[in-house]
């Protein structure tokens, strides 16, 4: 197989589970809680958001799901036959080699598993044609800017057709257009693709753009104290991010996160 295959999005509230996390804790040295008692259930083709400030434990969430650390307490139950190749992940960092070419970046997760690059030549040609870089294949990262690294670290994460796609601040440090287009993008991409996103954000406006589901997270203990639902249509494009229906729905999940920080909400102005 190399192209990417596609997997229907049924609407929301018809989507197969694919992993329920069940009273999650991790606490950290014996004294910090990063997260406390958290219930999250994920459907296949959900685009989900944790949004919250820093502190409320969104990258503890992901690494858990991600596998990379086991909670302190409670169960992360996956729906199906589960392995960690089903997962793609995407830092602030675009975290690519500089000595490689931006396809033997790509190339990285097959490598990982044996995979010669000759053997998945096409799937990073393909992967990098879905993220508009296919003229930079044999260029290096310094060659790029910071847009262009980050489109080589989202081909590099989907370049396996994972299931799930985790992305932790991943646009963060971009300049405001960039992040628009790159916004823009990942919806295409996703829907191309069919595929799962939870997408860690401390911005309301691009939790609202991207998202079908918001769940909205506090600090000191971090945890979910809300979850919201974006039901405005895909795709989404420039005339929805200009609506009124964008508006409305920033409004409320602006006053869900005040909730959220409550007390601690001077020491995020
Ligand atoms: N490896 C770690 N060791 C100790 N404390 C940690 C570690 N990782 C995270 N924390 C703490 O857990 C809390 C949640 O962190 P994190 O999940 O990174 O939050 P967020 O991503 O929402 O900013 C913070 O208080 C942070 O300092
Ligand atoms: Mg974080």
């Amino acid at each position: 197989m190399t192209e990417l295959s596609k997997r229907p999005i049924p609407p929301l509230g018809q989507r197969p589970r694919l992993l329920e996390m069940s009273d999650i804790s991790k606490v950290f040295n014996g004294t910090v809680t990063a997260l406390n008692g958290m219930n999250l259930t994920l459907n296949e083709g959900d685009f989900l958001s944790l949004l919250g400030p820093s502190g409320c434990g969104k990258s503890t969430a992901l690494r858990l799901i991600a596998g990379l650390m086991r909670p302190t307490t409670g169960r992360i139950t996956w729906n199906g036959k589960h392995d960690r190749g089903d997962i793609g992940v995407v830092f602030q960092e675009p975290t690519l080699m500089p000595w490689a070419t931006v396809a033997k970046n790509v190339w990285l997760p097959f490598r990982l598993r044996g995979q010669s690059f000759a053997s998945v030549q096409e799937r990073i040609a393909n992967a990098l044609k879905l993220v508009g870089l296919e003229k930079f294949h044999d260029a290096y990262p310094r060659e790029l800017s910071g847009g262009m690294k980050m489109r080589v670290s989202i081909a590099r994460a989907f370049v396996t057709n994972p299931r799930l796609i985790l992305m932790d601040e991943p646009f963060a440090a971009l300049d405001e257009i960039t992040r628009q287009k790159l916004n823009d993008d990942l919806l295409a991409l996703q829907s191309k693709i069919g595929c799962t996103v939870i997408f860690v954000t401390h911005s309301v406006f691009e939790s609202v753009f991207l998202s079908d589901r918001i769940v909205v997270m506090a600090a000191r203990p971090g945890r979910v104290v809300q979850e919201l639902t974006v039901d405005a249509p895909y795709p989404r494009d420039i005339a929805f991010r200009t609506s009124a229906d964008y508006a409305a729905h920033t409004q409320v999940v602006s006053e869900a996160l005040r909730r959220a920080i409550g007390d601690h909400a001077d020491d995020h102005l």
